[in-house]
C-alpha cells in the first residue's frame, strides 16, 4: 500500500514532491482543491467531484485543463497505490510565478498536485453515539462555493472546536444564519422534514450533501433547501453532518445543549444506512 504523490505528470513518494516557493497556491492560497475516496477498490462519485473541481477553475479564471487529463492522473495514481479504501487528494494551483497580486500570464503552467493515502477512518464510537458541535461565527471569504486551499477560517474553527472538547464546529453568520460545519455540510430535522442551507456562494456545493437529497427523493423524505437561524438550530430534532469521510454523522449535543432527546436520531441512522446502501 504505497502512499503516493503526483507532482505535474510524474508519480514518486510523497516527501518526494516538491513544488517551488512562489507557488501561488503557497503565497496566496491561488489554488482549488477536491478529495475523492473509494470504497472496495471503487472511487464514489468521481464524476461529480470532477464536475466540482471544473466549477472552481472556472470561478477562479484558471487556464483550461482538460477534465480528460485530470481524470485519467486521478485513476492512475488510484491504481498505483493500490488501496480498496484510498483518499485521494488533488490541488491545482494558478502556477509558480514572481509573487504579484495580478494573475500571471495565461501560458503559465497550473502546478497539478495529488496524494494517494489510506483513509483516516472517524471514531466508531463517534458514528455510534453521535457527536458534539459548538457554533462559531463565519469569519470566511464570499465565495465558500469555490473549493479553495483557503482554509484557515476552517481551521482556526476546528481547533477551537477541539479545543473546547468537541467533535467540530458550525459555522453561523453574524446575523444567525446556520451555514455548514468545517468539512461538511449540515442538516437539521423537526416532525420528520429535512432543513439544510440553500446551494449559493455561502456553503461548499458538497457531493455527500447532494447524494443524500438524492436518498431523500427516493424514500420520500421532504427536504427543504432554505435559510434557517441558530433557534431553528436549538429546537431541531436532530441535526447531522454530510461529507466524504464524514459520511452521515449525527450531532447529539450543540454548545452544550443536547439536540431533540440527545441520542442518534431515525433519520440520521435511515440516511446512513440510504448513504452505504448507493456506495455498495
Ligand atoms: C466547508 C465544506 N463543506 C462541505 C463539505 C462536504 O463536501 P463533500 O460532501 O463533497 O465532501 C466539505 C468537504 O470538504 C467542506 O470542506
Amino acid at each position: 500500500m504505497p502512499e503516493l504523490a503526483y507532482l505535474n505528470g510524474k508519480i514518486m513518494p510523497i516527501a518526494e514532491a516538491m513544488v517551488p516557493a512562489e507557488d501561488r497556491g503557497y503565497n496566496f492560497g491561488d489554488a482549488v482543491y477536491e478529495y475523492v475516496a473509494s470504497y472496495n477498490g471503487k472511487l464514489f462519485c468521481l464524476e461529480l467531484h470532477l464536475d466540482r473541481l471544473a466549477h472552481s477553475m472556472r470561478e477562479m479564471r484558471f487556464a483550461p485543463l482538460s477534465m480528460e487529463t485530470i481524470r485519467h492522473a486521478i485513476l492512475d495514481l488510484f491504481e498505483k497505490g493500490q488501496m480498496a479504501r484510498a483518499g485521494i487528494y488533488i490541488q491545482i494551483s494558478r502556477g509558480v510565478a514572481p509573487r504579484n497580486h495580478a494573475y500571471p500570464p495565461t501560458d503559465t503552467p497550473l502546478q497539478f498536485f495529488m496524494t494517494v493515502r489510506p483513509v483516516h477512518e472517524k471514531p466508531p464510537e463517534v458514528r455510534e453515539k453521535g457527536a458534539f458541535a459548538i457554533t462559531v461565527v463565519d469569519l470566511r471569504w464570499g465565495r465558500c462555493d469555490i473549493k479553495t486551499v483557503q482554509l484557515v477560517a476552517n481551521c482556526m474553527a476546528k481547533q477551537q472546536a477541539l479545543e473546547a472538547g468537541v467533535f467540530d464546529a458550525i459555522f453561523v453568520s453574524a446575523q444567525g444564519v446556520v451555514r455548514e460545519g468545517t468539512s461538511s455540510n449540515l442538516f437539521i430535522a423537526k416532525n420528520g422534514v429535512l432543513v439544510t442551507h440553500p446551494l449559493n456562494h455561502q456553503i461548499l456545493p458538497g457531493i455527500t450533501r447532494q447524494v443524500i437529497m438524492d436518498v431523500c427523493r427516493d424514500q420520500g423524505i421532504e427536504v427543504q433547501e432554505r435559510f434557517f437561524y441558530r433557534e431553528e438550530l436549538a429546537a431541531a430534532d436532530e441535526a447531522f453532518l454530510t461529507g466524504t469521510i464524514t459520511e452521515v454523522l449525527p450531532l447529539v449535543r450543540i454548545d452544550g445543549q443536547p439536540v431533540g432527546d440527545g441520542v442518534v436520531g431515525p433519520l440520521a441512522r435511515r440516511l446512513q444506512h440510504g448513504l452505504l446502501e448507493r456506495i455498495q
